[in-house]
């Protein structure tokens, strides 16, 4: 359907909290999940949510085959989750690099549960029932925290761990986005 474009931290719809899904399978929602499609491939992420492109409702969609952005990041499948429920397993917290279509060229050390349960919705209202840890945690924290508009910024510990990707990275192949 169409490219759109990516609203960047500062723009005060991304820090809004979103509002949930309350009919499935609909011609609306099927537009708004190919618009997030169309624009998380356009820019190589590895996940997108509703309000980066302007719309406050509770949908994301994420996933990692090879990604020139994340190019040692373990494959996530592609998934649709709406009307999201997180739920992390034990306290157990890992740190790891993150960025953002809505903070471009740059990356910060962002600390994450390790494993949680998530469960929601795909786009027909089937249920989605997952038990992840790692990367795939990761993306999925990441991506729903915008729902409640949170950017990842926010949730970095240590501001000295945060940067411009190509003076962070300088040798790596990694998307300047
Ligand atoms: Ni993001």
């Amino acid at each position: 359907m169409a490219i759109k474009p990516v609203l960047r931290m500062g723009n005060p719809l991304l820090l809004q909290r979103a509002e949930e899904i309350a009919q499935f399978d609909t011609p609306e929602l099927h537009a708004l999940i190919q618009d997030m499609q169309d624009t998380m491939a356009h820019m190589n992420g590895a996940g997108i949510a509703a309000p980066q492109i302007g719309v406050s409702q509770r949908v994301v969609i994420f996933g990692v085959g090879h990604n020139p952005r994340y190019p040692d990041a373990e494959q996530v499948p592609y998934t649709v989750l709406v009307n999201p429920v997180l739920r992390p397993i034990g306290d157990s917290k890992e740190e790891g690099w993150e960025g953002c279509l809505s903070v471009p060229g740059m990356r910060g050390i962002v600390s994450r549960y390790s494993r949680l349960h998530y469960s929601g919705f795909d786009q027909y209202g089937n249920p989605i029932d997952r038990l992840v840890s790692g990367f795939h945690a990761r993306v999925v924290q990441h991506e729903c925290d915008h729902l409640d508009g949170i950017l990842y910024p926010m949730r970095i510990d240590d501001l000295r761990k945060f940067g411009y990707t190509d003076v962070l990275f300088p040798d790596a192949d990694i998307a300047d986005d």
